[in-house]
């Protein structure tokens, strides 16, 4: 049956452990998670990029509802859904620890949604990479979302449905797991109607970014040395009689007369915070 994995994933999960340290674990995302620094990173950065609060915004595939939790208390009025009934129950539970009113859960499929021109935003955290047809579920976002809405998707690149863990997760679990990166979710998002595309690295560096190390040396003086002249004079004389006898590069002509050099089209196979407007 299609997609029985990720409608059976909690039941399987807790047929392994402990019930009430399952649920402490699964409720507790992303404090009871190794990854947690990751993921308050990822959620800031996902903050910054959409529209300020009290936008409406669709989050997909949620599970246990941890980013519609931390959605809702920013005060965006939020929607997640996820097509297992399981986790959306959790959801709930979730939401209502943390006093949450303005946060509503569905349990459906993000390939066959319905809504028309209602949403500023939607997030899919972790999430595209599981679908049958990634297709039907941008284009169920696209029709979603207000002319301007934004979509995010926070999803991994290429090599994650081969990687061990992958592996031995889909063996446990019998869930959809796909690579996800951003060359691909632009493709088949410019397909269903988005038009501008932005695309942001998951890596954690350079976190935090360094402004001041007052510990290090005085900076040295920015005059080039009487020496360093002349080797400069002489370094771009060695160039230019180079160019003259044997030809010109992109380079030659970047250094000497300052002509921007073509950069390569970015082949986007990493995981990545991917920005789309409609
Ligand atoms: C890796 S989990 C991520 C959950 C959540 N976003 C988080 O960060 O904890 C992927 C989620 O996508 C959901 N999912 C997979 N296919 C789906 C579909 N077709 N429609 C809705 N949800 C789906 C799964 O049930 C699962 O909860």
């Amino acid at each position: 049956m299609p997609k029985a994995g990720e409608v059976a994933q909690i039941e399987r999960f807790f047929a392994g452990v402990d019930a009430q340290a399952g649920t402490r674990f699964m409720l507790d995302k992303p404090f009871s998670h190794d990854d947690c620094p990751r993921y308050l990173v990822e959620l800031g950065r996902v903050l910054t990029l959409l529209p300020p609060p009290p936008a409406r915004v669709l989050d997909l595939g949620v599970g246990m509802g941890w980013t519609t939790v931390f959605l809702a208390l920013r005060g965006y009025h939020v929607v997640g859904q996820d097509i297992c009934g399981d986790a959306i129950e959790l959801a709930r539970r979730n939401a209502a620890r943390y006093g949450v009113t303005t946060a509503e859960f569905a349990v459906t499929d993000y390939e066959s949604m319905t809504y028309r021109d209602e949403f500023d935003a939607a997030l899919f955290y972790d999430a595209l990479h599981h679908a049958e047809d990634e297709r039907a579920a941008l284009a169920g976002v696209s029709a979603a979302l207000k002319p301007g809405g934004v979509c995010l998707a926070v999803e991994p690149g290429e090599g994650h449905a081969t990687s061990a863990p992958t592996l031995e997760y889909v063996a446990r679990y019998g869930v959809t797991e796909k690579d996800m990166p951003p060359r691909h979710v632009i493709d088949v998002a410019r397909g269903v109607g988005f038009r501008s595309f932005r695309v942001y690295s998951r890596d954690l560096e350079p976190t935090p970014v360094l402004v001041a190390d007052l510990d290090a040396r005085p900076a040295a003086s920015r005059a080039a040395p009487f020496p360093g002249r002349i080797a400069t004079s002489l370094r771009f004389a060695r160039k230019a009689l180079r160019a003259l006898l044997k030809g010109t590069c992109a380079e030659d002509g970047q250094q000497l007369f300052g002509t921007p050099v073509p950069k390569p089209e970015p082949e986007l196979r990493e995981s990545a915070i991917i920005w789309m407007r409609k």
